[in-house]
């Protein structure tokens, strides 16, 4: 067997499949491309998903790629075994050869067994292995016995053993929807001094028996509804863990032992000064702390931070339980963010590398924010469990941790497993739905991929190029369905094999204009995507519309060219950003119309209002340059080849638009532009903005819109001066005057007030009545506003040492009531008592303490009835008091 390190064992897979015809390409992002089915990418598939669906085609059939996956989230999920395995990573490298239509079953099994065990290559001792694949998987069970010549007790078949049909260890699929089939899994056994069941047994694998290789046949799509179609091809799609197959040539037990993470490990070990651990590799927190960096670094770099939302809450809680590691290990203060720099160190990775700084900075500031909190939850949860009776912690408790204290499941999870108590996972989850805004959040991943209109047409794009297209209608929906022909006024989804229409996407709302014959005029008032075809979604305003026919379709150019512009000036933007604030600024979502643009990026904090003239600034003299906007066709490789800046992370092998605005940006791009920067006339930013933690948004205008907005802007001005008496350049200064001499005027007022007060205090306490020891004054008094009634009755209070005083005023129209008692007074009698029970009664609103407390009553007339009543009710209480 070989001993190779890590970076070496890579380059050999990538190699030996290489010599066998496939192409290396590069791994995609962890977020996946335009894919709402899919938190993370979670396996080297995942970039050519439409391709095994049909809906792409590509030009290589045999590809090779080491793929960056995230299992931490959605139906992959790793999160709560990292830690307490050898082989579970949140964050794993997966390496993996993929044929379309070229080679089955057959190739790829032998493939994968000559990489493993030929002379040239791996050189593992065949007996190392067992082998499973799916129960009714004949054809493969066969290879691996009659070709392969794997003894018939090695090969375990693998039935449906997760609760429904094809819900199987050898039925493999990307998520709830998608690409899926049977597959057949290579796995390697550590021997004896290992702890671990075979594969299939019902109690749990254990570590002895690692699957280091499963290859997937791809034969299916699967729907919402958990219906199986047949793919119109055959595909293969392996994995390769690269930390598991490290282990096993390492000659190691466990991912955690591989020269990596050996690495990582020692300067975690080494910052943290934990010299006196002797075997760090298997310290489960320090196993945490090393995978949790790893992956938080990982998505950061990939444009993931940490929100209380989808990908950044699965990024949040990954990084809140190193963080509690730490901790538990007795780490003090902030340790996690200087991780990155040891990490970058052993990566060589020059995207990374030029982001520690942005990296290190939002780690520190989440670190931060989580130490705040971590000692008192933690204490919270203590007492919680000192109270248990049984041994199940109930969710509300799981969730009012989370919601209140920051401490995410994952983390009480693994408190609650050390200690040997059970907790309501269920409940947690039905704690969390009931609060809305989160429910959202997990809705958004939940979609279908299919679409309701189901079309197999294809409409070719002409909008780069043409204002109007002649073409064919080859279908016609009417409420979702299926129609042959369209009449007056009915609205309606047209499909033609040629359209200039853009539909919307990419952040480009869709077209809008008329498609029309001498027969009849249909209004379109938006453009969607459904498949590969584009819908013309309107209303026929005249004449009929019938299959077949021969049409044009003519875009409302206004609106189009104010689209463009605004789209062309949202790429400015873009680069002026990362001028301005970074390079960590990457887009995260956008918005172009023909109103107004809008733009999501990551940054940490608000931009000043400098930043934000600088980015004016430099977008409008990029307006001003007049740089030609040009648009290139190439394939994804060879834009990255050339080394343009990609923003997006796009699938390979399409031939992608890549976008040059002079020399100034250059971006991936589907949707329509000016032809050239001064077509934008003019860029405003309108506002900058927190839509999540990390995430900014810019709104702006361009062209005329900018142009209407500073008028509008400069007539609001002149108008302001009109109002109050000077012009536009003095305006600020006579401001400041009015509102100086606004807070004079306040202050007499104020003093006046306290003036009023004083005497009425004075006034009012000649007329208290004596009850037994209890002094008593309930009366009203005129024009006073709520402040004065209660300064009044404090001062009443001050004056007089064991009293009851109820003032009540008519004021705005409405009646105020103030109730005072004095303290050693008000256990007996409560002012809030008092309130409470006029409001019920004579329908007011207010509330207060046992001492003071007021309500408003709009219902003047009541004024009588309130008197009676307010004495009846003392009068009552002071008779109790006595008896
Ligand atoms: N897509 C397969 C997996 O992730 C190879 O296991």
């Amino acid at each position: 067997m070989i001993n190779k390190s890590t970076t070496e064992i890579r380059q050999m897979f990538l190699t030996f499949f290489q010599n066998k015809g496939h192409k290396i390409i590069p791994g995609s992002s962890l977020i996946p491309n335009n894919d709402q089915t899919l938190l993370f990418t979670n396996a080297g598939m995942n970039q050519f998903k439409n391709i095994f669906l049909g809906l792409e085609s590509i030009n290589h059939s045999r590809i090779t790629t080491a793929q960056h996956c995230i299992r931490a989230g959605g139906k992959h999920n790793d999160l709560k075994n990292v830690g307490y395995t050898n082989r579970h990573h949140t964050f794993f490298e997966m390496l993996g050869n993929f044929s379309f239509d070229d080679y089955f079953k057959q190739d790829a099994i032998k493939y994968a067994w000559e990489l493993l065990t030929g002379k040239n290559w791996f050189n593992i001792p065949e007996n190392r292995f067992w082998i499973t694949t799916y129960h009714t998987d004949d054809e493969s069970y066969n290879i691996w016995i009659k070709e392969i010549g794997i003894p018939e007790d090695r090969v375990i078949r693998i039935g449906d053993n997760k609760g429904s049909i094809y819900a199987s260890d050898n039925f493999w699929q990307m998520g709830n929807t998608g690409p899926c089939g049977p597959c057949t899994e290579i796995f390697y056994d550590h021997g004896e001094s290992i702890i671990g069941n075979l594969p299939g047994s019902v109690d749990g694998y254990g570590d002895r028996y690692t699957e280091i290789w499963n290859i997937v046949f791809m034969q299916f799509n699967r729907y919402n509804d958990g219906s199986l179609k047949l793919l119109s091809k055959p595909f293969v799609d392996t994995g390769m863990g690269l930390e598991r197959i490290s282990a096993v040539l390492q000659n190691v037990h466990s991912n955690y032992e591989i020269d990596i993470f050996r690495e990582l490990i020692a300067s975690i070990s080494k910052l943290i000064m934990l010299s006196d651990f002797n075997n760090n590799s298997s310290n489960k927190s320090l196993r945490v702390i090393a995978d949790h960096i790893r992956s938080s670094v990982f998505l950061i770099s990939d444009g993931v931070f940490p929100s209380n939302e989808g990908r950044g809450y699965v990024l949040r809680r990954i990084i809140r339980r190193a963080i509690y590691h730490g901790y538990m290990i007795g780490v003090k203060g902030l340790f996690f963010y200087k991780l990155v720099k040891p990490l970058i160190y052993l990566l060589d990775n020059n995207k990374i590398e030029s982001q520690q700084i942005t990296i290190e900075k939002i780690l520190m500031n989440e670190e931060r924010q989580f130490l705040r909190i971590l000692d008192r939850g933690i204490k919270l949860l203590d007492y919680e469990l000192s109270q248990l009776q049984g041994d199940i912690l109930t969710g509300e408790i799981v969730f009012l941790l989370y919601d209140t204290y920051g401490v995410p499941f994952d983390v009480t999870a693994d408190i609650c497993y050390e200690r040997g108590i059970k907790f309501d996972e269920l409940g947690f989850y039905a704690a969390m739905e009931q609060q809305k805004s989160k429910s959202r959040n997990s809705s958004i991943f939940t979609s279908n991929y299919n679409n309701i209109i189901k079309i197999d047409k294809n409409s070719d794009f002409s909008g780069y190029e043409k204002i109007i297209q002649r073409s064919k209608v080859t279908a016609i929906f009417k409420n979702d369905q299926f129609v042959n022909v369209l009449h007056q006024n009915e609205n309606g989804i047209i499909i033609c094999d040629k359209t200039c229409f853009y539909a919307e996407s990419g952040g480009q709302v869709g077209d809008s204009g008329i498609i029309s014959n001498n027969y009849f005029q249909f209004v379109v008032s938006d453009t969607k995507k459904y498949a590969k075809a584009i819908g013309h979604i309107g209303k026929l305003i005249s004449g009929s519309i019938s299959l077949n026919d021969l049409v044009n379709t003519q875009i409302d150019i206004k609106r189009r060219n104010a689209i463009s512009i605004n789209h062309s000036a949202t790429h400015l933007l873009h680069a002026a950003l990362r001028k301005v604030l970074g390079n960590h600024v990457i887009q995260q979502g956008s918005l172009v119309t023909d109103k107004y643009l809008r733009f999501d990026f990551n940054h940490f904090s608000a931009m000043t209002a400098i930043e934000i003239d600088k980015i004016e600034n430099i977008v409008n003299y990029q307006i001003r340059k007049n740089h030609s906007i040009v648009t290139t066709l190439m394939y994804l490789e060879e834009a990255k080849e050339k080394g343009l800046v990609i923003f997006k992370n796009d699938r390979c092998n399409v031939k992608v638009r890549v976008l040059n605005i002079g020399d100034f940006s250059t971006e991936l791009c589907c949707g329509t532009h000016a032809n050239r920067t001064g077509d934008i006339g003019l860029f405003r930013i309108n506002s900058e903005s927190s839509i999540a933690a990390g995430i900014r948004r810019i709104e702006a205008v361009t062209g005329q819109v900018a142009i209407d907005l500073m008028r509008s802007q400069s007539h609001l001005l002149s108008e302001i001066s009109k109002l109050i008496n000077t012009d536009v350049n003095n305006l600020l200064k006579k401001i400041k005057v009015t509102l100086d001499k606004v807070k004079l005027l306040e202050k007499s007022l104020n003093e006046l007030k306290w003036k009023q007060v004083a005497q009425k205090i004075i006034s009012l306490h000649k007329q208290v009545k004596k009850i037994n020891e209890v002094n008593l004054l309930i009366t009203n008094v005129d024009n006073m506003d709520f402040n004065q009634l209660r300064m009044i009755v404090d001062g009443l209070k001050n004056k007089l040492k064991l009293a009851i005083i109820v003032l009540f005023t008519i004021y705005n129209g409405k009646v105020n009531i103030t109730v005072g008692v004095t303290s050693n007074l008000s256990t007996k009698i409560n002012a809030n008592d008092l309130i409470m029970f006029v409001s019920q009664r004579l329908g007011g609103k207010g509330g207060g303490r046992a001492d003071i407390a007021q309500c408003v009553i709009s219902n003047i007339t009541i004024v009588h009835d309130l008197l009676f009543l307010i004495e009846e009710w003392i009068y009552s209480r002071l008779r109790l008091m006595n008896k």
